[in-house]
């Protein structure tokens, strides 16, 4: 592999260009394409999550874009100790996918865990050997994570998921990749083993397609603390599961400053700027105006007008949600039938992989 140029992970600025590009692409011609993504089953989502990936994900599917979400299940055993709850986390996270208007009955939509998808796994072993050791060790989300999860013992899994990643996204030969900015480095790996496959098994012929990433341009939602992303382990999120009364408790306790007249200042003033932010994106007015409306009313006002415009928004949401935890048989069929359709594509995919590597019986 010596000749071959080296994963660039340093590409955001191409990155972005390229994203818009296709952002305008997308809208003209979404038969065109299909969209890959996921996450992984690592709990309820929270608000941050709606307003930062789901809405852009429905908003695609909604275009008509066929649509694969994969539930990266194998991918919680590389940073976590806790397996325990992965089924209860699958189920919570398809119900917040459907809950926010992903709906497999009217549009060609598959959401699956990939641990029950043989075939795509079965892509990581010619994978491995399409990348260098040197290459996993270099790349900037992994060392992220291994530093965050302060681990002691690395195992080979963490060094090696976005390999498997590369599986998830290709299998199904997608060509769009909505993701947040930490997962460039990862779509940057799978372009190159997607490249490296072309290349060395098929003679140049396209098996696998480059995929682009689409960097979602909503905006980062910090923690109710202000000071950091939203996030469930930092105990600053609003989930999408909360009631009312506790999203307002929530709220109540929010962080912001000592300075009574309420201004939109995400530099100097991150705290309050993110709340005007949040009822902004339920109301759909520019945070200016909003901070114009409280003014002199201070983080009083600003948080009753935030605590019920959230739960406004929410309240559809919410009520799906009741429903669908009411029906759990209706959650189970929409994973089986991703899984069925998932499977369907990967054996494809597969009997075509074997052929180009000879290895056909
Ligand atoms: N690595 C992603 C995360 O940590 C989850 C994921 C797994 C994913 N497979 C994917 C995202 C394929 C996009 C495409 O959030």
């Amino acid at each position: 592999m010596g000749e071959e140029t080296q994963i660039d992970y340093k590409t955001f600025e191409t990155a972005l260009a390229k994203s818009n590009e296709l952002e305008k692409q997308l809208v003209s011609n979404p038969e065109k394409f299909r969209v890959l993504t996921g996450d992984r089953p690592t709990g309820r989502l929270h608000i941050g999550h709606l307003f930062g990936s789901l809405l852009n994900r429905v908003r695609l599917h909604e275009l008509g874009v066929e649509t694969f979400i994969v539930i990266a299940d194998y991918q919680v055993l590389t940073d976590r100790d806790t397996f325990e709850n992965i089924s209860e986390n699958v189920t919570q996270l398809t119900i917040d996918y459907l809950a926010a208007g992903l709906d497999p009955s009217k549009r060609s939509l598959a959401i699956f865990p990939h641990s029950h998808v043989p075939e795509l796994n079965q892509l990581l072993i010619p994978f491995l050997t399409l990348v260098t050791n040197a290459e996993l060790d270099r790349n900037p989300t992994v060392k992220e994570e291994i530093q965050a999860a302060g681990q002691k013992k690395i195992n080979a899994g963490m060094y090696t998921y976005p390999v498997h990643q590369a599986a998830d996204i290709l299998f199904c030969k997608a060509n769009v990749v909505p993701v947040g900015r930490d997962q460039l480095p990862h779509l940057e790996l799978t372009r190159t083993i997607a490249r490296r496959f072309n290349d060395r098994f098929a003679a140049q012929q396209t098996v696998f397609p480059e995929p682009l990433a689409l960097l979602s341009k909503s905006p980062v939602i910090l923690g109710l603390d202000g000071s950091q992303k939203m996030s469930k382990s930092r105990n600053n999120a609003v989930m999408l599961s909360s009631t009312e009364d506790e999203t307002a408790k929530l709220i109540k306790k929010a962080k912001t400053d000592s300075e009574r007249n309420i201004t939109y200042d995400p530099e100097n003033r991150p705290e309050v700027s993110n709340l005007l932010l949040l009822i902004s994106l339920c109301t759909g007015d520019a945070p200016e105006a909003i901070a114009g409306k409280i003014g002199d009313g201070g983080s009083g006002m600003l948080k009753s007008m935030l605590t019920e415009s959230l739960n406004e928004y929410l309240r559809p949401h919410r009520e799906r949600r009741r429903e669908l935890e009411a029906n759990l048989d209706h959650v189970r069929d929409v994973l089986k039938q991703g899984v069925a359709k998932a499977r369907e594509v990967a054996e494809t995919t597969l009997t075509e992989v074997r052929k180009s590597m000879n290895m056909e019986l």
